[in-house]
């Protein structure tokens, strides 16, 4: 679908992402009508309209204020992350289907309440897991998917880039979760544990850290050792990272630094490198994940990440968050 009609939406969260959303992505697609914007700081709110020229009358300080003036279907949140179930509660009580940036939830059990809150009202639920929408990511799961490697025997994953936004952060919470969901969406298997040393400790989700060892347990005895970086010298991944996955006959590997996402390649047991075609997406990840929100709004499809669905990506981040304040080798919640 195409979108040919509009979709009123009011967008949650104005600060530097919501900003990024309003001037670079909701521009590709005409039919995302945004009619509200909301946030709850009025110096965000006076930033932001400063910075597009969006009309004072459609800046609200509340979800509710919002929706009742513009008559919205649905909503797009790039909110605060400590804001992300009070408003998603917010809006899906409200009626109004929901795109909510990562992380979704910080625990299986929340993500899955509001999952089935959202399935109760027949609402649209999706999540913005975006790194999903990178072209190489239908090509790597293809190739898994038949086997192209053969056995999978070793498999890492490295992201490294100096980014004062995830070195600030708790980079977990901030960035694994997108890596955790690429690992379940490329090998179509669900965590089993995970082992997380942090650089820094963190002992609860507040706790900022620049990175993390860890190492990864998938259904089928797939193990996968990630490293998580912005620290130290060397040339920046790009954002899905750098993975190598080795099998019996081949190694398929995905990415290369500095930051080249469509590098995709496969080497044979003799050392020859074949390069696999990536060819662009019609819509690249913000965009690609709004068109199919959109569309499930218009009854077509689902979104990229449905809620439902990425509770079991936050069930791996609660792990490794519970391993990180442990130590301990951590089982990922299954339902
Ligand atoms: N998908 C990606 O690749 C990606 C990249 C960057 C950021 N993000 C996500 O985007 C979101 C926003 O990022 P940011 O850096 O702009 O965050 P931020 O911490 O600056 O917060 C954004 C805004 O949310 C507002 N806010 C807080 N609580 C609110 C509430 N209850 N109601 C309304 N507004 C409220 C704040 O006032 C702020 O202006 C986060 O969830 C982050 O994880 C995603």
């Amino acid at each position: 679908m195409t979108g040919d009609h509009r979709t009123n939406l009011i967008q949650i969260g104005l600060g530097p992402w919501g900003t990024d959303w309003a001037t670079k992505i909701l521009p590709r697609l005409p039919d995302a009508h945004v009619t509200g914007w909301v946030d709850a700081s009025p110096d965000a709110r006076t930033a932001f309209v400063a910075a597009t020229g969006a009309d004072p009358g459609t800046v609200f300080a509340t979800v509710e204020e919002a929706l009742e003036a513009t008559g919205a279907v649905a909503a797009i949140a790039p909110v605060a992350i400590g804001a992300h179930v009070a408003v998603a509660r917010q809006v899906l009580q409200a009626g109004a289907h929901l795109l909510l940036e990562k992380p979704f939830a910080l625990d299986a059990a929340t993500a899955r309440e509001l999952a089935d809150l959202a399935a109760e009202r027949g609402l649209v639920f999706g999540i913005d897991q975006n790194y999903r929408i990178f072209p190489g990511v239908p090509i790597v799961r293809e190739l898994l998917e038949r086997g192209a490697v053969g056995t999978i025997r070793r498999v890492s994953l490295e992201w490294h880039r100096i980014h004062q936004g995830v070195r600030d952060s708790n980079a977990l919470i901030e960035l694994a979760i997108h890596h955790f969901d690429l690992m379940r969406h490329l090998f179509g298997r669900e965590g089993v544990a995970i082992t997380c040393v942090p650089v820094t400790p963190v002992r609860s989700a507040q706790d900022r850290t620049p990175g993390a060892s860890l190492i990864v347990e998938l259904d089928g005895g797939i193990t996968i050792d990630y490293v998580l970086s912005s620290q130290g010298v060397d040339a920046q991944t790009p954002w899905p990272g750098v993975w190598r996955i080795s099998g019996d006959d081949g190694l398929l590997r995905w990415g290369a630094a500095p930051d080249d996402h469509r590098a995709v390649s496969i080497t044979d047991g003799d050392g020859n490198v074949t390069p696999v075609e990536v060819p662009e997406l019609p819509l690249f990840e913000r965009a690609g994940v709004l068109r199919a929100f959109i569309d499930a709004v218009a009854g077509t499809g689902a979104p990229t990440s449905p809620a439902a669905d990425n509770a079991r990506s936050v069930a791996m981040l609660e792990a490794a968050l519970t391993s990180a304040r442990t130590g301990e080798r951590t089982r990922v919640e299954r339902w």
